[in-house]
């Protein structure tokens, strides 16, 4: 490997979410989920945190954008052939549970969605295209939320279990990547996208969370354990959502407070499922905050022996935190909510933008671990201006990819095993926290609006031809 290029055999391509692509909400048999009663805006930003959501569609006053996303369901073989000319070598997707089990607690599987997946794995090979699979990514089926409170409920460490079995059987020669949570430890700030519920109050929004998220660890533990006996040479990783955390001055008592935070945050998770146990300090933590963990027999030898074989990430930002903080001082549009960092510009959205943070990041994290690292989420959400001529000069986006991962390549030369990077909504897409579309990730632009116009066309962004060049070079050319 020259000293610009990133190792033999590196895992290029792109990432996307079953919920925000492929829209067809009711088509194949698929049954609701919780995407599906999302709406669109500045709404879905407070709902995420505020406790109390009902899970009811309102149409008079929403919009539901993931309805229809960007109609992937259909277009998946345009789609994909765009990435096979960008070059990727993988495609980080993920299956709706709820068109494989419509409700989440049949017996038998919808022939009609497993089907539908083969038809895109099938499709991805043929262009040398590994596929890399996130079980669940914000997607749990409705019924299950509605019938059984989510995550907060046991069952569904049992309805997980037939969901992975299912997948594992039937993908077995199609899949060897596997995802089980995406960005798991995001439900310790906001349990309603990963664990399928709203706390019912700020007071028990820890407990609650926490009790989710036991499950959840439960149940990726289980599914690394299945993975393996099904797939031998299946590879099976956690997905955190990382954000390093800066002490916004050396004053010990910031710098111990980003410390408790960012190791609560960044760590706990990841603690558990990449060593497979809790650790220490989420002993203290725990007691401190009232948080009282119902565990069944058994469990903590699940999770001590189904740890995963490599860790994939998520990295818009950094975090910087500072003890006592005014109003003032926060952050803005950042759910992982710190104090203003004075040395970093901000996106449209107010994400901080800190390429070294991502070198940071993958060293924190092997440093701690030695496991294999991939970074599967990396992005810039900007508004994109369609030209009269019909292009779209993204230099903006190419200068945050480039200079992430220039990042990413000073963390290989430090000594980390980094395998591979999927630059998130390499498809304009629906977003996730926001539930526009004008929030544009892609290299593709995909001619649809948050009023619901659009022709859906897809178009070849400035970026696009840049990635392939990256690609193509194995970063050598940024
Ligand atoms: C991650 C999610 O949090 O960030 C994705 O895994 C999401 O689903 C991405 O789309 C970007 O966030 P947003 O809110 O800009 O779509």
């Amino acid at each position: 490997m020259s000293r610009n290029s990133f190792p033999e055999g590196f895992l290029w391509g792109g990432a996307t979410a079953a919920n925000q692509v492929e829209g067809a909400y009711q088509e194949g048999g698929k049954g609701l989920n919780l995407a599906d009663v999302l709406p669109g805006g500045q709404a879905r930003l407070r709902l995420l945190t505020e406790p109390g959501f009902d899970f009811e569609m309102d149409r008079d006053t929403y919009r539901y954008p993931n309805h229809e996303a960007i109609d992937f369901y259909h277009r998946y073989k345009e789609d994909i052939a765009l990435f096979a000319e960008m070059g990727f070598n993988v495609y980080r997707m993920s299956i709706a549970w709820s068109r494989i089990f419509p409700n989440g607690d049949e017996e038998e599987p919808n022939k009609e969605g497993l089907a539908f997946y083969d038809r895109v794995f099938d499709e991805l090979h043929k262009h040398g295209i590994e596929p890399l699979v996130t079980i669940s990514h914000y997607e749990t089926p409705l019924h299950l939320i509605k019938e059984y409170g989510g995550w907060k409920n046991r069952k569904l460490v049992d309805f997980f279990e037939r969901y992975v079995m299912v997948l594992f059987n039937r993908y077995k020669n199609k899949v060897k990547y596997w995802l089980t949570f995406n960005e798991i430890n995001g439900a310790v700030h906001f349990p309603l996208f990963g664990l399928g519920f709203s706390a019912t109050s700020e007071e028990t929004r820890l407990q609650e969370s926490f009790q989710g998220l036991h499950h959840q660890f439960v149940a990726s533990a289980r599914a690394v354990q299945l993975g393996h006996d099904i797939i031998p040479d299946s590879r099976i990783g956690c997905m955190l959502l990382y954000a390093p955390t800066y002490a916004y001055d050396s004053n010990p008592e910031n710098v111990m407070h980003a410390l408790d935070e960012g190791r609560i945050f960044n760590f706990l998770c990841g603690d558990v499922q990449i060593r497979g146990e809790y650790p220490g300090y989420s002993r203290r933590y725990f007691e401190e905050n009232g948080i009282d963990i119902d565990m069944e027999e058994g469990d903590l030898e699940t999770i001590a022996e189904g740890t995963v074989d490599f860790i994939s990430l998520s990295y818009y930002m950094s975090k910087t935190e500072k003890k006592e903080k005014s109003e003032e001082e926060l952050s803005s549009g950042n759910l992982l909510q710190g104090v203003k960092n004075p040395f970093l510009a901000a996106s449209d959205w107010g994400w901080e933008i800190d390429p070294t943070g991502l070198r940071i990041a993958l060293n924190e994290l092997y440093d701690r671990y030695q496991l294999p690292l991939m970074v599967v989420e990396n992005g810039l959400g900007a508004y994109d201006k369609l030209e009269d001529d019909g292009s779209i000069q993204d230099d903006y986006r190419i200068e945050y990819l480039k200079n992430h991962i220039q990042a990413m390549r000073e963390a290989v030369e430090d000594g980390v095993d980094l395998i591979g990077y999927t630059a998130w909504g390499c498809i304009d897409l629906v977003s996730a926290s926001s539930g526009q579309y004008a929030k544009r990730y892609g290299f593709i632009y995909v001619d649809k609006h948050d009023d619901g116009s659009g022709t859906l066309e897809r178009r070849r962004k400035k970026s696009f031809y840049w990635y392939q060049e990256v690609i193509r070079t194995n970063g050598a050319n940024l």
